[in-house]
């Protein structure tokens, strides 16, 4: 039986004998090694699959720790503004501990499966006509007027959360890898994994840090940029975000790792996605496919010294956004029920 986080990370959380021990089954995710893309960058690249937790995207591991320590204080209900996952996430989290979920997305900028979930799981969904950033904004002035947490990423326990992913990856490995790979939005999960990464050695697990490779979208890319970005724009919904709320996270990450922080096009992006989904396998949304684009951006700028351990962090499934997949994806061929038929278009 999977434990999830809390239980198994326990000594490395703010988990008491008070707080109450939530799980969905979150965490152990598999790392996957990834031939094709090894093969065409001549690194050594393997994928943690995120999209493996119970909703389907990193988000539960930070949910789990915010939403049991909220119940634990006594809350009665949870906010956050949201591109959709953490939406999903909360609305989880919340229904099975009992709470009340609000959430606040960008209309007509989440994608379908995340607004069922959120819908499901029966969390109040508010579409603002605005973007992410206003979003959380207004979020942010809730919480000062009314009695209800916070349970987006600047809610330390979300990164406290999510650190345990760079925990399983020394474990899979048996040390870190040379680089992490990851899409970068509002800068949570980067803070995370660094702080993960750190801790784990500080606890004398690994001797060498890997260096922090952050991938934004073109159109989404404050960081890269160096200021906040009014009207961001790209495919990968997940990610359209202009003014991130760990800026400074994402930036010690960077520059205390010796990494860096790239964008990559909506083309790329896609073209990873499909590159994932055809030669590896895996199926994953498009922001995801950001750290595998930007990985073989470098690549193909000769950034990628030869059998470089490079993990690419994959953070929600596909299955969340079916409209972007069935987008650019041919139409099923149909058919009589006829083998004649079937046999001829198959060429047989
Ligand atoms: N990948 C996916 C699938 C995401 O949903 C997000 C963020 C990111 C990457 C970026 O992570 O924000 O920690 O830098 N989604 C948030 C949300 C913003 O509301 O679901 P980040």
């Amino acid at each position: 039986m999977k434990s999830g986080i809390l239980l198994r990370y326990r000594d490395y959380l703010p988990f008491t004998r008070l707080t109450p021990p939530l799980s969905l089954g979150e965490g152990d995710t598999p790392l996957v090694p990834a031939p094709a893309l090894s093969e065409a960058t001549r690194a050594d690249i393997w994928l943690k699959v995120e999209g493996c937790n119970p909703t389907g995207s990193f988000k539960d591991r930070g949910m789990v720790v915010a939403v049991s320590k909220a119940a634990e204080e006594g809350a009665k209900a949870v906010i956050c503004a949201s591109t959709g996952n953490t939406a999903a996430s909360a609305a989880a989290y919340a229904a099975r501990a009992g709470l009340r979920a609000i959430v606040i997305v960008p209309a007509g900028n989440i994608a379908l499966g995340k607004l069922a979930q959120a819908l499901m799981h029966g969390a109040q969904v508010l579409a603002v006509r605005g973007n992410f950033d206003q979003a959380l904004a207004l979020v942010r002035q809730l919480v000062e007027r009314h009695p209800v947490a916070l349970v987006n990423s600047v809610n330390p326990y979300r990164i406290e959360g999510q650190k345990t992913a760079a925990f399983e990856i020394c474990e899979a490995m048996g040390k870190a890898p040379d680089i992490l790979a990851i899409p970068v939005g509002n800068a949570g999960n980067i803070t995370a994994y660094w702080r993960g990464f750190r801790q784990w050695r500080e606890a004398g697990h690994i001797r060498a840090l890997p260096r922090m490779w952050g991938f934004q979208a073109e159109g989404a890319a404050p960081l890269v940029r160096g200021e906040p970005i009014a009207e961001p724009r790209t495919v990968a919904t997940a990610i359209r975000i202009g003014n991130p709320a760990s800026w400074q996270g994402a930036i010690a990450a960077r520059d205390e790792s010796g990494g860096l922080i790239d964008t990559v096009s909506d083309d790329e992006i896609l073209a990873a996605q499909r590159l994932l989904a055809q030669t590896e396998g895996l199926f994953c949304e498009p922001a995801s496919a950001a750290s595998v684009a930007g990985v073989l951006k470098l690549a193909g700028q000769g950034k990628v010294p030869p059998r470089t351990r490079i993990v690419c962090v994959l953070t929600g499934s596909g299955l969340k956004d079916p409209d972007t997949a069935l987008a650019a994806a041919p139409r099923p061929t149909e058919v009589a029920p006829d083998l004649a038929e079937i046999e001829g278009v198959l060429g047989w």
